[in-house]
């Protein structure tokens, strides 16, 4: 064992996920001597290795499997002999996390940024104690520390999450079969993700949601929508039920459910349950407490508008942060601007314009506020919308189920307030929305913008002209 003390450095970032590793480049690229601790074994954390990427391979590995299996007739494309083979897809998933993840460790190389394989703990607001990966202990000295420990699982109090049967979204990416039925804990992002790619592959799937509704927080329109897509899909929905008890039984799970609101119990029975009910902030053995950083009653860490927490020297950015969306862009963003203020410059992050995207088919991607937000709010609005059905190229891709484009401007000055997409590829869609918004611009610059045809962006194009009426194409 080893006990060194390196050079200073200027910044240490702790957990090198979408958050600290980008923030560990930009602040290298501004000058300053980085480092970025991981324990984890390989870079870029929840998203790269259990989480975006991973579920992304898997989603799109799905989808051409059943448009093969549902879609390929209608093109005039007849197949035979069509069988899944599981192990060659989960191992070109793990080619893909491989190739990127080992990636980010040639882009610290490039930037200068000191890699450090371990476990990270503060021991004061200067110093980081490291337990390195291959053994022995280092004491790194810096002027600052950002906490980038991001997220982890959230289980449901008395079910042991063994990740074969009753698995988190890390097991549903590496399950060695199709189940026969995937009973899903929760409605959101990764339920219906994960679900979609069994559901495809050929699971039966049942999504629990305690609320009465799927994906809370997304435009209800939007959720209504999805959940109907979904259902025509396979999708099973219980909405409004919670459920009060999960055990092995001699082959699967069964699962007691209820009415949320009270009413008589009943049994599911499953071969897997995923439970995806959210994800809690990951401090475990930061040592934050003893050195005085201020956490909430469930873990996250507060800052200012620096990113400092109430420690001068530590920062924290990333999921780790409360009350702002789990987003690896989001860390990104965030990554990037506390490097800058770290550096003395100035940068800050547009919480207004952060895009959330939903990966199933149809895709749904959402910026700004929702119609129910101004409803709420009281805030006056002009709402355009235009569906793909009436696309020319999604008509030509046999993509339009019914998916629309739905703006919503500020009824005096047509500033651009929203933009909710459903439908294909509403997550690359919704780029140029995200700019509007950044941008200020209204719903006339968007309609008097030329878009290429035929495209589906060319469906922004006319929800923006529905905005005052005026569409050409429907
Ligand atoms: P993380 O990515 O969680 O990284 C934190 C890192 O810190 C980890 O690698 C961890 O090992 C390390 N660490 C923790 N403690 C220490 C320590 N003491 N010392 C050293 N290292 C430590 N978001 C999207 O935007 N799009 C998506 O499509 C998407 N899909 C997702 C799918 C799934 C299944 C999941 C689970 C999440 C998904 N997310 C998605 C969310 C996204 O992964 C997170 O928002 C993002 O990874 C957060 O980044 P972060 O840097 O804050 O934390
Ligand atoms: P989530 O917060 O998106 O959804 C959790 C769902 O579970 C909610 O609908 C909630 O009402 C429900 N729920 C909570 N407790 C329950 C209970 N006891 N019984 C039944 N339902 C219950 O969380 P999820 O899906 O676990 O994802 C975690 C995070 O990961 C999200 O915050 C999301 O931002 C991120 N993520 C993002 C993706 C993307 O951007 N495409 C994909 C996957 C995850």
């Amino acid at each position: 064992m080893t006990d060194d003390t390196f050079d200073p450095f200027d910044v240490i970032f702790i957990g090198g996920g979408p958050g600290g590793y980008i923030g560990a480049i930009k602040a290298a690229q501004l000058g300053l001597n980085t480092a970025c601790v991981e324990m984890r074994g390989t870079l870029g954390g929840t998203c790269l290795n259990v989480g975006c990427i991973p579920s992304k391979a898997l989603l799109q590995s799905s989808h051409l499997y059943h448009e093969a299996e549902a879609d390929f007739a209608a093109h005039g494309i007849k197949t035979s002999g069509l069988a899944l083979d599981l192990k060659a897809m989960m191992a070109r998933k793990d080619t893909v996390v491989k190739d990127l993840t080992t990636g980010i460790a040639g882009l610290f190389k490039k930037n200068k940024v000191t890699y450090i394989p371990g476990r990270g703990r503060v021991t004061d607001a200067g110093t980081v104690q490291v337990t390195l990966a291959d053994g022995g202990e280092r004491t790194l000295k810096t002027e600052n520390i950002v906490i980038a420990t991001g997220s982890d699982v959230m289980g449901l109090p008395g079910v042991e999450i063994d990740e074969k049967t009753i698995v988190s979204s890390t097991g549903a990416l590496t399950l060695n079969k199709v189940p026969k039925h995937l009973v899903v804990i929760g409605g959101g992002y990764i339920g219906l993700e994960m679900g979609s790619v069994w559901g495809r592959l050929g699971a039966k799937v049942t999504v629990v949601e305690f609320l009465d509704r799927i994906t809370p927080g997304m435009d209800g329109e939007l959720s209504r929508h999805l959940q109907r897509a979904l259902t025509a899909q396979g999708m099973e929905f219980r909405l409004g039920t919670k459920v009060t008890g999960v055990k092995k039984a001699k082959s699967g799970v069964e699962l007691t459910v209820e009415p949320a609101k009270g009413g008589d119990a009943e049994t599911l029975k499953a071969n897997v349950v995923l439970v995806s009910i959210g994800r809690k902030p990951y401090t475990d053995g930061l040592g934050l407490a003893e050195v005085g950083v201020t956490m909430d009653d469930r873990g996250f860490i507060p800052v200012d508008e620096d990113y400092q927490t109430n420690v001068a020297g530590i920062f924290a950015i990333g999921d780790i942060l409360p009350d702002r969306p789990m987003l690896a862009h989001k860390a990104e963003e965030e990554g990037v601007v506390v490097a800058e203020k770290i550096a003395g410059h100035v940068g800050t992050v547009n919480y207004d314009a952060i895009p959330g995207v939903c990966y199933t088919w149809p895709e749904v991607a959402t910026v700004g506020q929702s119609e129910d937000d101004l409803k709420a709010a009281g805030t006056p609005y002009n709402k355009g919308r235009f569906a793909f059905a009436a696309n020319s190229r999604a008509r030509a891709s046999g993509d339009t189920e019914g998916g629309f484009v739905k703006l919503l401007a500020d009824k005096e000055t047509d500033r651009l307030l929203g933009a909710h997409i459903i439908g294909p590829d509403a997550g690359t869609m919704i780029a140029e929305l995200v700019l509007a918004l950044e941008m200020g611009a209204s719903s006339e610059d968007i309609a008097l913008t030329c878009h290429a045809h035929p495209t589906l962006n060319e469906a922004v194009k006319e929800a923006a002209l529905a905005v005052t009426g005026k569409t050409l194409n429907s």
